[in-house]
């Protein structure tokens, strides 16, 4: 038998442990999360973290494609990690037809993975929070998700100037690639898509590659430039483009009388990686150095018939946990490390059994409750009881346990009293 030390298990790369301290973290982000989603009146739903390959290749567009987890089954079945929510959500939307009263709010917070270059910002494996209006061509499903998206970075303490959501039109590109006689368009967006990283020439070189003249790329890159909604109507003139450009004005209009004129504005560089994008699109950006996307979404009114059902137009977006939660450390607005423990229950004579005891009674009136679970010295139990953050220390075995009293000390407040379960469960909740 080999006698070689074997080598300890590695954390797959892109992927994170949760310990409880970041669990913590999570748990905050995700019940702010689920707070707000509830209080403008989103649902929650959930679907299976793998399905079959087909449901993303052709509809998710070619970056999400290339970074699938895909595998095929012990039955041949090809599927895939889901990358994304979007494809499940009308999956579940199809199933059910006309039996879901429309239009609809709902949310979910999924746990994705994507094979990408793992990054600051960028794991393979991650959690998004997704909120979609579904059944509607109202624009005010666009006015609903944005504000929702600012309630919530706002709510979780950053400011109007730390964000900015940059919104844009896949429809005014769409109109607007038409009305310069662009021959593929699907070839193009992608390009649209990395014009700012990629830079001037190799953006009008991969223009010409897809197949259009200067003159149809330098017309695009005057578009893309475009700072305000007037400087683009300099430029559009066909009816789809003017109408995209009001339905923008609606929303900009809409948003401003909700307070949000401070952290919105028009980007028209925001094109989205995704395929399925039918109207107004939008991102949320980090405004620090790194600019990075903590959300993205649009409107797709054709998936789910692009998905073999009927047509249900929809709008929505999904959030990561990973960029947020960098930014809520970098702006010192995650919680204190701290447990949420009632009672620490000790013992001055190793008396574990009755430290157990009155555990569980405490614990059957609701409290969170930890004892020592072997006999050690009374200056330990004290700083266990300070590093797991109890609000109150209960000593079982003091001058009046006989009589069923309890000596106990809030710990926030240093002050000591006596009293019987019944008082302390009292104070405890005041
Ligand atoms: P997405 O732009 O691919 O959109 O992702 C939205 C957000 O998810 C990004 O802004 C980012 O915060 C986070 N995210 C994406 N990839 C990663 C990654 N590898 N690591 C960490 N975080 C990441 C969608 O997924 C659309 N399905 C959103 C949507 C919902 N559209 C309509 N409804």
């Amino acid at each position: 038998m080999s006698t070689a030390k074997a080598t300890p298990p590695q954390l797959p790369k892109g992927t994170r442990d949760f310990y409880p301290e970041d669990m913590r973290i999570q748990t905050f982000i995700f019940d702010a999360w689920k707070r707000i989603s509830l209080r403008f009146g989103y649902e929650e739903y959930e679907g299976p973290i793998f399905e079959h390959l087909e449901l993303f290749t052709g509809k998710s567009g070619d970056e999400i494609v290339s970074q699938l987890y895909n595998f095929e089954d012990k039955g041949g079945r090809g599927l895939a990690l889901r990358p994304e929510m979007t494809p499940t959500l009308a999956r579940l939307v199809i199933q059910r037809g006309n039996a879901i009263r429309k239009p609809f709010k709902w949310f979910s917070i999924p746990r994705l993975f994507r094979y990408e270059r793992a990054q600051k910002g960028r794991l393979r494996e991650f959690f998004q929070l997704n909120l979609d209006v579904l059944g509607t061509e109202s624009i005010y499903a666009e006015a609903d998700l944005i504000t929702a998206t600012a309630t919530m970075l706002l709510e979780f303490g950053l400011k109007p100037t730390d964000f900015m959501i940059g919104i844009s039109s896949r429809k005014l590109l769409a109109a607007y690639l038409q009305e310069i006689g662009t021959p593929t368009p699907d070839l193009v967006y992608p390009i649209l898509d990395r014009r700012l990283k990629i830079g001037p020439d190799a953006f009008a070189q991969a223009l010409l590659d897809a197949g259009l003249s200067t003159e149809q790329g330098q017309k695009l890159n005057l578009l893309m430039s475009s700072k305000s909604l007037e400087e683009v109507k300099k430029i559009v003139s066909g009816s789809d483009s003017i109408e995209a450009i009001q339905e923008m004005e609606d929303l900009f209009e809409i948003l401003t009388a909700a307070g949000l004129s401070e952290c919105i504005g028009l980007d028209l560089n925001i094109v989205r990686g995704l395929a399925y994008y039918t109207g107004i699109v939008f991102e949320v950006f980090n405004k620090g150095a790194s600019m990075r996307a903590i959300a993205g979404g649009g409107r797709y009114d054709s998936l789910c018939e692009k998905l073999g059902g009927a047509r249900v137009p929809g709008v929505g977006f999904g959030m990561g946990d990973v960029v947020l939660a960098d930014l809520l450390r970098d702006h010192n607005l995650l919680p204190a490390q701290s447990q949420t423990l009632d009672v620490f229950v000790a013992t001055f004579t190793g008396d574990i059994k009755k430290t157990f005891v009155i555990a569980n009674a405490f614990r059957k009136l609701g409290f969170n409750v930890v004892h020592p679970l072997s006999a050690i010295k009374f200056g330990k139990q004290m700083e266990l009881a300070n590093a797991q953050g109890a609000a109150c220390v209960v000593y079982v075995d003091g001058e009046k346990a006989a009589e069923g009293e309890f000596e106990f000390k809030d710990l926030a407040k240093g002050t000591m009293a006596v009293g019987s379960l019944q008082k302390i469960a009292e104070y405890l909740k005041k």
